[in-house]
């Protein structure tokens, strides 16, 4: 099977975007900054969606495609909040105008900096975390996103995949390292379920269950 044609044929599935979210799509393609994309931005808003979040944490936003998606999933389960956090002034400048103008300034909440450190400085309680940071800093990023996700909270990952890098033996680059090692650590952990889905570069879909007790064996009993 032909990947990108699959990849393509699936994007094009994604219900039209227009406006200004067909805008920031249009500035990623220009740009070349690493948005999610549609397919992946509408898987997120469709597990926001399918498991009712109201509270998102989103770690490393960009221009704020991403949170859109996460926003209006929010806003149709009855409100809430989405955090956008990105270390980037200029990017959270854009993020904000962004989102007003898609008219989620009332759901989004804006934090300049470090996002695991935001993480960790946070309340926690989260019902859906996104993580979509630097690479390298995806292992020290977990133990963080586990203390701050609610029991039965949903966790995704982007990138998980790093363009066929990861299930490559020659390519151990610091950032396929980190990768490999996130996912070493969450399918041996007791505590969480996760499986890979395979739309563009790979997301992490998991859910913390909160004891190891509540994982049920492999066969089911
Ligand atoms: C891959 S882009 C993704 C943007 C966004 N998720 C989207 O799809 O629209 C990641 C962004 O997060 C920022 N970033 C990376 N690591 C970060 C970190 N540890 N803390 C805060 N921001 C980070 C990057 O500078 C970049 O702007």
């Amino acid at each position: 099977m032909d990947w990108d044609a699959v990849q393509a044929y699936v994007e094009a599935l994604v219900p039209q975007r227009t406006g200004e979210l067909a805008a920031m799509e249009a500035e990623g393609r220009r740009s070349g900054f690493p948005i999610i994309g549609p397919a992946t931005g509408h898987f997120c808003y469709l597990i926001a969606r399918m498991t009712g979040a109201r509270s998102v944490f989103e770690m490393g936003s960009g221009y704020g495609y991403s949170t859109a998606w996460f926003a209006r999933a929010v806003r149709e389960n009855g409100g809430g909040v989405v955090h956008h956090v990105v270390w980037d002034e200029e990017l959270s400048r854009q993020a904000r105008a962004h989102l007003d103008a898609l008219g989620y300034s009332d759901i989004v909440q804006f934090t300049v900096g470090e996002a695991v450190e935001a993480l960790e400085k946070s309340e926690g309680g989260f019902d859906l975390i996104f993580n979509d940071i630097d690479k390298q800093a995806y292992p020290r990023s977990f133990d963080v996103i586990t203390r701050k996700l609610r029991p039965g909270g949903t966790l995704i990952v982007d990138n998980m995949l790093w363009h066929g890098a990861v299930y490559d033996d020659s390519d151990n680059t610091p950032a396929t390292q980190a990768i490999r090692e996130l996912s070493r650590r969450i399918f041996s952990d007791p505590e969480w379920q996760a499986t890979i889905v395979p739309i563009r570069d790979g997301l992490l879909l998991a859910s913390r269950l909160g004891s190891a007790a509540s994982k049920p064996a492999a066969d089911g009993v």
